[in-house]
């Protein structure tokens, strides 16, 4: 089983760079192994797992990193399966995801795809170690980010270790913007990813954005197994072009990340049935409080330093923009960073085109050096917390 060609697929990534407005700091992303001054979190593992851009775990290896996949490591469970909390024998603290039984999955399909996945890398997306195959199971070797998701901090567990500020919020939505501008136009075939929700934006230590699952959806999707369902992506997250007719590009990457900023925004879950029914479609209810001049108001109160008008203006607008009804309106993602970026409002259209040069490319992952570590981010991005304003928390 071991015995595929690795490099077969190497040229299944392709890296672009037409206009330097994405650069990879591992712009050998076709099977070479990065040089950086950070220890790679697969030194000293064992040779013969190696596979240029990444490690086939055994079962046992995973076995081993996990405690038996015990229940004290498990760190959540989602669609696919569900996540533990791992370590490796070279002490890299990983999380694994274990899939959920997919019989139907074609196991070369499968092992091409995670290689291929496995060659992305970007600052804002979690990196993909390894992987497991052996039988039925699947499993997926993830790095580890430690600080929650965006969901746990706006609506869950990690609200009882403070509230996101506003340049906070917008600095992970910046960065999940980047990571999905990388996605959708820096690499060859694109990946899009389908399932863009508060709970796949992981968060790290110096609230620096990692998209998670992407390219799982892809992976899943070729088997026929109830896991295949999940492709469809995430009630309240969906573009209305792909719940109504499953037509699926890159533009439904967009209408979802128009929903999570808006969810940052407001601090409001997408769909909140505990809220009175005007409120409980977040994006009609947006449309409607613009629609009546009140956009000031869904500003979630929970943020104790209010954004100034303009840069709230600006979020709004992108945030609309993203979710217009027709798929050929929206943005892409590149010029959704722009906007997000830009200082004016409204947006000047000339800045627009030179800024683009720009987008990306500091924040592409550089494995010369290291992630631009600023500790003193953490007071400006959060607030302590205080008694919850949410009506139904
Ligand atoms: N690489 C990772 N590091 C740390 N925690 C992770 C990692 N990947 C996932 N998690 C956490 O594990 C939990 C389960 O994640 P999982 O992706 O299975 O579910 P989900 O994101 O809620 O839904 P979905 O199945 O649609 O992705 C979440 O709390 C998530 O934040
Ligand atoms: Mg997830």
């Amino acid at each position: 089983m071991k015995d595929f060609d690795v490099n077969s697929q190497s040229d299944s990534f392709t890296y672009l760079d037409k206009d330097g407005t994405f650069e990879s700091g591992d712009k050998g992303v076709t099977g070479t192994v990065h040089q950086n001054n950070v220890p790679s979190p697969l030194s000293g593992l064992p040779e013969f797992s190696h596979l240029g851009w990444g490690h086939w775990f055994t079962l046992r290896d995973l076995e081993t990193a996990t405690n038996k996949f015990s229940k004290d490591n498990v760190i959540g469970e989602g669609g696919y399966g569900i996540v533990y909390r791992g370590k490796l024998i070279n002490g890299t603290e990983v999380a694994v995801k274990k899939l959920l039984n997919n019989l139907g999955q074609a196991e070369k399909e499968f092992q091409v795809e995670v290689e291929a996945i496995g060659h992305v890398r970007h600052k804002n997306l979690v990196r993909l170690l390894g992987y497991c195959i052996e039988g039925t199971h699947r499993l997926l070797v993830y790095e580890c980010v430690n600080n929650g998701n965006l969901e746990q901090w706006l609506h869950g567990a990690m609200q009882h270790h403070g509230y996101l500020t506003w340049e906070a919020r917008m600095k992970i939505l910046l960065g999940t913007a980047k990571a999905l501008a990388y996605l959708h136009e820096a690499i060859e075939p694109k990946v899009v990813h389908r399932d863009i929700k508060s709970s796949n934006i992981l968060i790290d230590d110096d609230f620096n954005a990692k998209i998670s699952d992407f390219g799982l959806a892809k992976l899943l999707g070729a088997g026929k197994s109830h896991i295949t369902t999940r492709v469809m992506g995430t009630f309240g997250y969906v573009a209305p072009e792909y719940a109504n007719s499953g037509l699926l590009n890159e533009k439904s990457d967009v209408y979802s990340f128009g929903v999570v900023l808006l969810e940052a925004i407001t601090g409001r879950d997408p769909v909140d049935y505990g809220r009175p029914a005007p409120e409980v479609n977040l994006v009609d209810w947006l449309k409607m409080m613009v629609g009546s001049k009140r956009a000031e108001e869904v500003v979630d109160p929970t943020i104790e330093t209010r954004p100034s008008t303009a840069a709230l203006k600006r979020a709004l607008l992108t945030t609309l923009r993203c979710l217009d009804p027709d798929s050929d309106k929206r943005p892409t993602m590149s010029q959704v960073v722009r906007m997000l970026e830009s200082e004016e409002y409204p947006i000047p259209r000339e800045g627009r085109r030179r800024r683009k040069n720009q987008a990306g490319a500091e924040e592409t992952e550089s494995h010369n050096r290291k992630s631009n570590t600023d500790s003193s981010d953490r007071p400006i991005l959060m607030t302590k917390a205080r008694s919850d304003h949410r009506t139904n928390a």
